[in-house]
């Protein structure tokens, strides 16, 4: 039975009940619902507002038809209008009338508003682990690699030697960013709405602090109307969720790239690849390729809710409840894209030789060919002319500039000596790039540190 029964003469429709309902998907929230009924229920008792004896006997029920949905000996009835009615019914068939009095000086709309910020910061602790998971593999493999030659690359073009532990670190920082960009987004949800009523506050003397305070949340809404309309925390972290999303998907792409062929620059472990039904040679990167994939759904999903949001005008609508299958989804999606991220990454195997040569290859030590001119007195515009007409000599005769004779150099210009082997040498170019960010071992191993203390103090 709805919870509104009172001024209507026939039964909802059938179809439009299941329209209506949104129980198929807010029950996942039961916990958080009863989390905040017990809380309101204090608030009640304690403010006289109820009797404390009524307020004591609905928390111990609630608290068991808590126990019971945990165990699953209790199950939902999926054709409850939602999550809210299920559980307040199901309060008041167990202790009659004063179960009735849970919902004094509350609305749905402040409820379900609560629900969802509660749900959600429990989401974002599990974001914030996944997350974390996922860096600490990145921060191993790069720990590893810390020396590891490779191209660097841009317009997909070998363009200066790096390493590939600055390459994956690179991924680290864009992730870390992630992490402060969740907690950042941490602080807005967490307050509670409760108390806003249906748009319009109570008359009753509520004490919300208090029932903020037994929820672990930081405070309370301000405003009742946009206590109960306002759903930018869900925005806010479907926002976040699409940054990762969009690093994951880049990480992928190149992963993809690095398992071809072409680069074999990893070979993903056995378990995280599949094969074709057709070709019997192939392993092949789907994993990565979903990861890839499954960004274009958590955009989407952010797309659906602030679609749903613009133009709603004040307070509540029904419009809001197609809130929650867009934020679970972007939630569930993002979670299980780096839980399956982690290790598979953990398990690729890195053919640093493969990386190295491909860095012998591509011209990737002009740059430090120009700059050994400069070094010498040359401005960088002539440098760089002089060792442009050297690259194309070596095209030219199938040379790199590390086989081109010392003749063919002093040519170009007499500033070249048998010094020039030594500065184009591939590792001496990575160990003097030694800038702060830059892909010098040293730099690349300090800069792990640094992150691996930063993440024991983010909180
Ligand atoms: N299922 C509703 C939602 O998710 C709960 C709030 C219902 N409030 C109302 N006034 N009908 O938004």
């Amino acid at each position: 039975m709805p919870l509104w029964t009172g001024r209507f003469k026939k039964e909802l429709d059938k179809k439009t009940n299941d329209f209506n309902s949104s129980i198929p998907f807010d029950c996942r929230m039961a916990q958080q619902d009863i989390k905040g009924s017990v809380a309101h229920a204090r608030m009640l008792g304690k403010q006289g507002i109820i009797d404390s004896a009524e307020s004591e006997k609905i928390v111990a029920s609630l608290k068991e038809i808590a126990a019971e949905l945990e165990q699953g000996s209790l199950a939902i009835d999926m054709t409850a209008e939602d999550i809210h009615t299920f559980i307040e019914g199901e309060l008041t068939r167990r202790i009659g009338d004063s179960g009735k009095r849970l919902h004094t000086a509350r609305s749905r709309n402040d409820q379900v508003a609560l629900d969802l910020r509660l749900y959600l910061l429990e989401q974002c602790d599990a974001l914030e682990s996944s997350l974390r998971a996922l860096l600490a593999v990145i921060l191993d493999k790069a720990e590893e690699n810390y020396d590891a030659v490779m191209p660097g690359y841009t317009h997909l073009q070998r363009a200066q030697p790096v390493t590939f532990g600055h390459h994956l670190m690179a991924y680290a920082n864009m992730l870390m960013r992630d992490l402060d960009r969740l907690f950042d987004c941490r602080k807005r949800m967490a307050v509670s709405p409760l108390g806003s009523g249906a748009l319009a506050g109570t008359t009753y003397p509520l004490d919300r602090e208090y029932v903020a305070g037994l929820l672990g949340l930081d405070g309370v809404t301000n405003n009742s109307l946009d206590g109960v309309s306002d759903r930018d925390y869900a925005l806010e972290l479907m926002s976040v969720l699409s940054i990762v999303m969009v690093h994951l998907s880049r990480f992928a792409e190149e992963i993809i790239a690095w398992c071809s062929w072409e680069f074999k620059f990893i070979e993903l472990d056995d378990a995280f690849s599949t094969g074709s039904s057709i070709m019997p040679q192939k392993k092949n990167p789907d994993i990565a390729e979903l990861v890839r994939g499954k960004a274009g759904r958590v955009f989407g999903d952010l797309q659906t809710l602030l679609t749903v949001m613009k133009g709603l005008p004040l307070a509540y609508n029904k419009d809001m409840q197609e809130d929650k299958e867009a934020v679970f989804d972007a939630v569930d999606t993002v979670l299980i894209c780096l839980d399956t991220f982690a290790p598979m990454l953990e398990t690729a195997m890195v053919l640093r030789d493969n990386m190295r040569n491909a860095a012998a290859k591509g011209f990737i030590n002009a740059t430090d060919c120009a700059d050994y001119l400069v070094y010498k007195g040359l401005p960088f515009r002539d440098a760089y002319k002089a060792t442009g007409g050297l690259v194309a000599t070596c095209i030219e005769k199938g040379l790199t500039l590390e086989t081109l004779p010392l003749e063919e150099y002093q040519a170009v210009c007499d500033l070249f000596d048998e010094d020039i082997y030594e500065a184009i040498d591939l590792d001496n170019c990575v160990r003097k790039r030694t800038v702060k960010g830059g892909p010098s071992p040293v730099c690349v191993r300090s800069e792990i540190v640094a992150m691996r203390e930063r993440l024991t103090e983010l909180k």
